[in-house]
């Protein structure tokens, strides 16, 4: 089982979306037996709120299911846990780093460093931009699963 799990700020508008559009596509992949997914924040500013309406507008929107996330922050214990933690942006890894303290096993990396042009997804809290995000999102989650598929860590059966 690969264990993935996606890291923003407060864990209400990115690290959510990537998760449940990450769900999907594996749920479409028929790859549910193969890959959990969770998320989590770097701050502990929004910890146990729900995921932001305008980042549920936008889910919706796109037919995207979601259920009913509560914010947490990352522990020491997810770097053990899980064998990918994905962020958002460069700042999420340093935050990343003060919690977990290491990366000896080279778990953490950006999203979108797995697409043919890395970056970061700026911050739809800030920039009001949801669109801009979910496709941001959904180009990394794209990228990252075919990473997984062209690195046999996980087996498309159809
Ligand atoms: P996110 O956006 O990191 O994409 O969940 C944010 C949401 C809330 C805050 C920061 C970022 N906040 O500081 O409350």
């Amino acid at each position: 089982m690969i264990k993935v799990l996606f890291v923003c700020l407060g864990n209400i508008c990115r690290s959510p979306m990537a998760k449940y559009i990450f769900k999907d596509l594996i749920e479409k992949n028929d790859l549910e037996n193969q890959i959990i997914v969770d998320s989590a924040a770097t701050s502990n500013e929004e910890v146990g709120n729900g995921i932001y309406q305008h980042a549920a507008s936008k889910l919706r929107e796109k037919g995207i299911k979601f259920d009913n996330h509560k914010a947490r922050q990352i522990t020491a214990q997810d770097y053990e846990k899980y064998d990918y933690i994905l962020a958002m942006e460069d700042r999420n890894i340093s935050n990343i780093l003060r919690i977990v303290k290491q990366d000896s096993e080279n778990k953490i990396h950006r999203i979108l460093d797995y697409s043919n042009s890395p970056r970061d997804i700026s911050d739809p809290w800030y920039t009001g931009n949801f669109e801009t995000a979910y496709n941001d999102i959904s180009e990394g989650a794209m990228a990252f699963l075919e990473y997984l598929i062209a690195e046999d860590k996980i087996r498309k059966s159809r």
